[in-house]
């Protein structure tokens, strides 16, 4: 399947009542974290497609540069995590993950397009071009879009029955290690102002405390340059 902006998002498993990450059904909580976590790519995706024409200074282009490259991060940083955390465990357990370690390399080239540019753009070395921009966009994302939407069919409640609760648990456990051990202001931060924050329970399952130093500390820091092109303000209001 092809896709174009606006990108679609992800449907998250039904989970229930629950108050809390933990308290997900084991074989449904890998599944409902990627959704959230796919979900933070499509919205930033749909950020920067729809933004790029909007850019009216020198200075919005820089912010807008560093925008795009804090989605950089945030996308290395979650296929790094899948690689390194998640999909060797899932392996160990009879699920098939070649697929999707082959798409993690097939985008890599037309990405490394599109950060260059952005790179070049916020250092003055180039010119910013709307055009160019989104069609460096759409030349990684509308394969990487396909990925994201894939990859679900790939740890449903059915697959993720082959492991146990104390397993998913572990690995769960290592995933949010992974993710607080990423830069707060960049790539921590991007996770919080891409996801909608009345879903229930929260997402990311951060500890309270780390919830609270990111909301009241590290979203401020970039609030009135990186984050005016995120879809979702610091106080969680949709911007449009
Ligand atoms: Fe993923």
């Amino acid at each position: 399947m092809s896709y174009s902006p606006p990108y679609p998002l992800c449907q998250a498993p039904d989970i229930g009542n629950v108050k809390s990450g933990n308290d997900i059904e084991h074989t449904k909580r890998l599944g409902w974290d990627m959704a959230n976590a796919h979900n933070v790519l499509f919205h930033g995706l749909n950020a920067m497609y729809n933004n790029a024409p909007n850019l009216r200074t020198r200075k919005d282009e820089v912010h807008f540069a560093n925008y795009c490259l804090c989605f950089a991060g945030f996308l290395h940083e979650h296929h790094d995590i899948e690689e390194k955390l998640v999909f060797p465990i899932l392996r160990e357990h009879g699920l098939d993950m070649t697929k999707n370690s082959a798409e993690h390399e097939a985008f890599l080239p037309t990405f490394g397009e599109f950060e260059t540019y952005v790179t070049t753009v916020r250092d003055g070395k180039e010119e910013y071009d709307a055009d160019k921009l989104r069609a460096l966009l759409r030349a990684f994302a509308d394969t990487l879009v396909a990925h994201l939407h894939d990859e679900m069919s790939t740890i449903t409640p059915e697959q993720m029955s082959k492991l146990d609760k104390p397993t998913v648990a572990a690995m769960m456990d290592a995933v949010m290690k992974g993710a607080m051990s990423s830069p707060p202001l960049t790539v921590g931060a991007f996770a919080f102002l891409h996801t909608d924050p009345k879903a229930s329970p929260p997402w990311p399952c951060a500890p309270a405390p780390a919830v609270w130093i990111m909301k009241n500390i590290f979203l401020r820091w970039h609030k009135n340059d990186y984050w005016r092109f995120a879809p979702f303000d610091i106080n969680g209001q949709p911007r449009t």
